[in-house]
């Protein structure tokens, strides 16, 4: 069985509109066999005993909504911390598959960019393992015309993003990693 931690880094936590494709996910991770935890990165104590929940995980789903064509700052405030961790233990290569949710703007970039993130960060961001789900789609799907719904990311689009991720997640491989400065990376550089 796989450790599988799920990263709400949306506004609207356990609460909110990105939280039903994150019990959507838990529910298809089941029929994987997976060990699920979901840490709502809102909540002020997610924070705690992170390092043991990131090295316990043997793969990631990384969540959140679309905020003026960003990430919700409780996954901005995530990647802050992380930083401590990159390059280590708990990212490297660990596949990684992120679902975004949006009105109708913006999420194709946090997702690009998002994924861009963590891959540097050290964690493995398998093929098609990124969705975005869009009030704006959510409405089409359900209007009278529907014969461009295959070209729109819809919930039955998890599966297969949860399928992928379980298929790297299974995988073995040969990575490396390069060095990083492990020194305070707040530390001023700029002297006047
Ligand atoms: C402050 C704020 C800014 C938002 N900005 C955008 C945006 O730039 N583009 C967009 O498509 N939706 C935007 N939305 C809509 C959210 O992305 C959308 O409702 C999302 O599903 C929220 O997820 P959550 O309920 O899990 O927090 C915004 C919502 C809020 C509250």
């Amino acid at each position: 069985m796989k450790n599988i931690l799920i990263l709400n880094g949306s506004l609207g936590g356990a609460k909110g509109n990105t939280s039903v494709l994150i019990k959507e996910a838990t529910r298809l991770l089941g029929t994987h066999s997976a060990n699920v935890d979901v840490l709502h990165l809102d909540d002020e104590t997610a924070l705690d005993e992170l390092e043991r929940k990131l090295l316990w995980a043997e793969g990631f789903i990384f969540t959140t909504g679309t905020y003026w064509d960003s990430w919700g700052s409780p996954m901005q405030k995530f990647l802050e911390v992380s930083t401590a961790f990159e390059a280590g233990a708990a990212f490297l290569f660990k596949p990684a598959a992120v679902m975004i949710t949006m009105h109708s703007v913006g999420g194709k970039s946090v997702l690009s960019r998002l994924q861009g993130v963590l891959n540097t960060i050290g964690v493995a961001i398998p093929p098609m393992s990124g969705l975005v789900y869009a009030l704006s789609t959510h409405l089409a799907m359900n209007s009278s015309e529907q014969s461009f719904n295959a070209d729109f990311w819809s919930m039955e689009d998890v599966e297969i993003v949860v399928h992928n991720l379980m298929t790297a997640v299974n995988k073995k491989h040969d990575y490396k990693a390069w060095p990083v400065d492990r020194k305070d990376p707040k530390r001023r550089w700029l002297n006047e």
